[in-house]
């Protein structure tokens, strides 16, 4: 018996020319373009921000090549059979953040206006085979590309784990290089808020720390029972950091949409304002476990005015069309023992704590209207009335957003069950790190399909895109982070950008992520090492039997056993099928590991054989 065929490996050309996300479309040539000390870049327009950022990204690598403006330059005289041209200004159009990139062996023009322009680079820059003048060259072929989605969103929890302006960065770094274009930042909840907000000083002197943290798996704030880390955590954002940080990511054609969340998960908030509660008179520490608090904002006159004051100085810091007033899991039971509350649903005629609910995010909806800008909300918002011209991030499955999408709201989804909850285990295999749970293999957010069936041709344009969230309540350090995202957001990259009939998950995770894994590498990032391509946990039966593998990471290692113990880098180092003959009532345990040039290593893959 042939376990795995061997033509599932054939790693020859790739159609997509190694580039994530895939391209609408590749027309490869024969050929390359080489690097040399005659090749000139030229640009029309200097000074347009994604020009800057290529000069900059040139000047960085050891290409040591300089930009030069077009309309410095004598045409007549100028070799165009070495230029790389960037033309911002060309006749005709593109669709919206769609570019052109033909590279022949004389040279390589790029078109391409605003986010387009910058997308051609990233493309241009993945193209690149690293290397210096003389030996670098760029494969020919001629690209037309745009994105599926115009909304193509990653979040970040800074609450649960506070993480620092240079990880951040580095976290706008690696979605700009897969075009996604919102960071959805998560700034504020139960366990932290970590914004600076001048009026209100002891949101972030009481707000943004917590005494500790409970160590382990969630088990609900109500069980006190269990071990803590004894250990304080902290920290927040200055307003110039936050102004930092979007200049940064505004350079890099995304948007930050910042979350200030409301009525629920603000029990940081009440540690530091108790009169923003239902019960001034009791005492709340900023949270030390997850899940969802009795506690929420209060809506009174008192509380309103506050947050109106609190996000019109975020509207200020935050350029953003959208604000995302969070709108989840928001317990009622403070409001439901709360006599002011029980008098408001009655004077404004409400049904019960949902309509109050849904007054509560309507009076923030038309308080953020008003100063021109859309609030976005996750889907509990609809329950007790959507505000008139929310969006809404579909997170329960895609029920709340197929039910906005029919109401005529623009619609963002990020299901959980579409694999879309980068917190969730990457595989089922004991050896991952402590997850929150779920399951969300790579393969899940890549074979999910944003635009649900049910809606009509309609409804379907009101889905604007898709997003992953990382929540971090059992992340603590940027290397977990960077783990859990990663490769998991190239699947991400590749449902938001690329249409759905040109996805092909075999091409992308055997041709396309073993050099994005090793690109990854380069720049400094840590990352889930996928086991030997071609393993998988699996019992087999038969008798004979041929094990074929591929590294999942271009470079890496595959060492293996066949006596049922953990392999090292001791152990027998895979380098070309292995044949089995398996005697009866017998079995054969194979397990294999993949280590990257690096260091970096897979989980340990079993596959046992039985006759
Ligand atoms: C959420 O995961 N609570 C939006």
């Amino acid at each position: 018996m042939l376990a795995f065929p061997a033509s599932a490996f054939a790693q020859k050309s790739d159609p997509n020319m190694g580039i994530i996300p895939a391209p609408v479309s590749v027309d490869k040539g024969k050929g390359v373009f080489k690097f040399t000390s005659e090749t000139i870049v030229m640009v029309d327009s200097p000074n347009h921000k994604a020009m800057r950022f290529f000069a900059e990204y040139l000047r960085k690598s050891n290409l040591a090549l300089s930009v030069t403006d077009m309309s410095s330059l004598d045409k007549k005289k100028v070799n165009t059979n070495k230029t790389i041209m960037l033309s911002l200004n060309f006749k005709g159009d593109l669709p919206p953040e769609g570019y052109e990139l033909k590279i022949t062996e004389n040279n390589i023009e790029l078109k391409g206006r605003g986010a387009g322009m910058f997308y051609g680079i990233q493309t241009l820059i993945q193209l690149m085979e690293k290397g210096s003048i003389g030996d670098a060259t760029i494969p020919c072929g001629t690209i037309k590309d745009y994105p599926r989605f115009s909304y193509r969103g990653m979040h970040l929890d800074v609450s649960r784990h506070f993480f620092d302006v240079a990880f951040v960065k580095k976290y706008i770094d690696v979605m700009a290089m897969y075009k996604l274009n919102n960071f959805h930042w998560h700034l504020t909840d139960d366990q932290g808020w970590r914004i600076e907000i001048k009026k209100y000083p002891k949101l972030t002197e009481v707000g943004s720390k917590r005494a500790q943290t409970k160590i382990g798996r969630a088990a609900g704030p109500t069980s006190v029972a269990d071990l803590y880390d004894n250990t304080p955590h902290g920290g927040f954002y200055t307003q110039q950091e936050v102004s930092e940080i979007v200049d940064y990511a505004t350079a890099r054609y995304i948007n930050v949409i910042p979350e200030i969340e409301l009525p629920g998960h603000s029990l940081a908030a009440l540690a530091a304002y108790p009169e923003w509660s239902c019960d001034a008179a009791k005492t709340y520490k900023v949270g030390e476990t997850w899940g969802v608090y009795d506690d929420a904002f209060c809506p009174t006159e008192q509380t309103f005015n506050a947050l109106y004051d609190i996000l019109r100085e975020v509207m200020e810091l935050f350029p953003s069309k959208y604000i995302h007033i969070g709108g989840d899991e928001c317990n009622k039971v403070s409001w439901k023992k709360s006599q002011f509350c029980r008098e408001l649903i009655a004077e404004q005629k409400l049904k019960n704590e949902e309509g109050l609910q849904s007054y509560f995010i309507g009076k923030i909806e038309k308080f953020v209207n008003n100063q021109g800008r859309q609030i976005i909300g996750w889907d509990e918002i609809l329950e007790g009335g959507l505000a008139p011209n929310a969006t809404v991030m579909s997170w329960r499955g895609e029920k709340g957003g197929i039910a906005a999408a029919q109401l005529g709201h623009d619609v963002i989804m990020t299901p959980g069950s579409g694999g879309l909850y980068f917190d969730h285990t990457q595989s089922k295999s004991s050896q991952e790190p402590l997850s929150i749970g779920g399951f969300a293999p790579l393969e899940k957010a890549y074979n999910y399909d944003p635009i649900p069936s049910v809606l009509n041709e309609a409804q379907q344009k009101r889905v604007i895109g898709v997003q992953a969230n990382l929540w971090t309540e059992y992340i603590a350090t940027t290397g977990k982070a960077e783990y859990m995202l990663l490769p998991r957001m190239l699947s991400l990259s590749e449902t938001a950008w690329t249409p759905k009939d040109k996805k092909d998950y075999k091409n992308f995770s055997e041709q396309r992520i073993p050099r994005h894994l090793l690109l990854l590498d380069q720049a400094g990032y840590n990352y889930r090492v996928p086991v030997p391509l071609g393993a998988g946990d699996s019992v087999l039966k038969g008798n004979k039997f041929r094990i074929e593998l591929l590294p999942p990471v271009t470079g890496a290692k595959i060492y293996y056993t066949i006596d049922g113990h953990e392999p090292t880098e001791n152990d027998m180092v895979y380098t070309a099928p292995v044949d089995f003959t398996v005697p009866e009532r017998n079995t054969i345990i194979f397990k294999s590991i993949a280590i990257t040039a690096s260091g970096k290593r897979s989980i340990v893959n079993t596959v046992k054989m039985e006759n």
